[in-house]
């Protein structure tokens, strides 16, 4: 059984093969049986577009079907039932857990009590490594990683994506530049890991410093559902956009990349221009979580003994 809920569950391998298995997906028509009979239970406790209908999606065109569970109010969680139990329950009913959770940590605690795999679809401001398979899939769409340099602009305190997305790319001897506001720096431990391994993480305040030194441009919107109240969020809110304007004088090949929702973040003037490739990225979540489900080791369809037995 292999839960995923770090991209440092992966190694660098293991990323080439979900992005080769995925690159050899893209194009067909999408339809195999490789999940046939196999049901993966969707859990999200915070809300989603994408990563909820692209695993829906993914599962589907695999030839499996997907339930879900989406809101604590509508389980019975509103009576007192802990994650740990519910975890314990709904690896009775499905083969594969995708959990969102707004609590950094609680993928890991619930890897603990499933008998099932564990995707994490996002806990908190921790990690995200679906989004950022997809991530690394769009950039090699045009681009080698090896070596890219990258700039993350944006909510990096916060960002689930940014967290494993800088990750990932320490694997390929990436340069990452990180420009934010004021207090939603990198945090300091994640770029302190990064740098030990060898990885070149160079701050900057103003993304005009540097954005004509990038192969790719990966913008994030700032998490104000994570900032403890209005006035700390409207401090920092829409002190960075990315224009036309600034993009001027960019290299040829740059590539803007937003794991989206986007706010006010990225002029829509931008998405005409080539090197907007964000909705390129959303839909690369299909074969992309095609390409990674095909990796969970799933066992064959059982009947389930009794989950509060385990
Ligand atoms: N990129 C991403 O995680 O989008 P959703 O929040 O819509 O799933």
């Amino acid at each position: 059984m292999r839960h995923i809920i770090s991209i440092r569950d992966l190694d660098r391998a293991e990323i080439d093969g979900i992005l080769d298995h995925a690159q050899a997906l893209q194009g067909q028509e999408y339809n195999s049986q490789a999940l046939k009979g196999k049901l993966l239970g969707l859990l999200f406790f915070e809300p989603s577009t994408r990563t909820r209908m692209s695993f829906a999606s993914a599962i589907a065109r695999l030839g499996g079907q997907s339930i879900s569970m989406d809101s604590v109010e509508a389980s019975s969680m509103v009576k007192g039932e802990t994650l740990a139990d519910t975890i314990r329950v709904v690896s009775g009913y499905v083969d594969a857990i995708v959990l969102r959770h707004p609590k950094e940590g609680a993928a890991r605690l619930a890897s603990e009590f499933a008998q099932v795999p564990v995707i994490n679809a996002g806990d908190g401001a921790g990690q995200h490594p679906s989004q950022t398979l997809l991530d690394l899939y769009t950039i090699r769409q045009s681009m080698p990683l090896e070596g890219v340099t990258v700039g993350l602009l944006g909510d990096l305190r916060y960002g689930r994506t940014a967290h494993s997305l800088a990750h990932a790319l320490s694997l390929y001897r990436a340069t990452l530049h990180t420009i934010s506001p004021k207090g939603l720096e990198l945090p300091s431990g994640l770029a302190g890991e990064l740098r030990d391994t060898g990885t070149e993480v160079i701050e900057h305040d103003d993304v005009q410093e540097v954005v004509r030194d990038l192969d790719v441009l990966y913008v994030t919107r700032i998490q104000r559902e994570r900032f403890p109240d209005s006035a700390s969020y409207f401090k920092v809110a829409s002190s960075y956009r990315v224009t036309p304007e600034l993009l001027t004088g960019v290299r040829d090949h740059l590539v803007v990349l937003h794991p989206l929702p986007r706010v006010n973040e990225i002029d829509p003037r931008v998405d005409h221009l080539p090197y907007a490739r964000y909705f390129e990225q959303s839909a690369n979540g299909i074969p992309v979580r095609m390409a990674y489900g095909g990796r969970l080791e799933i066992e064959p369809t059982t009947i389930k003994t009794n989950p509060l037995s385990y």
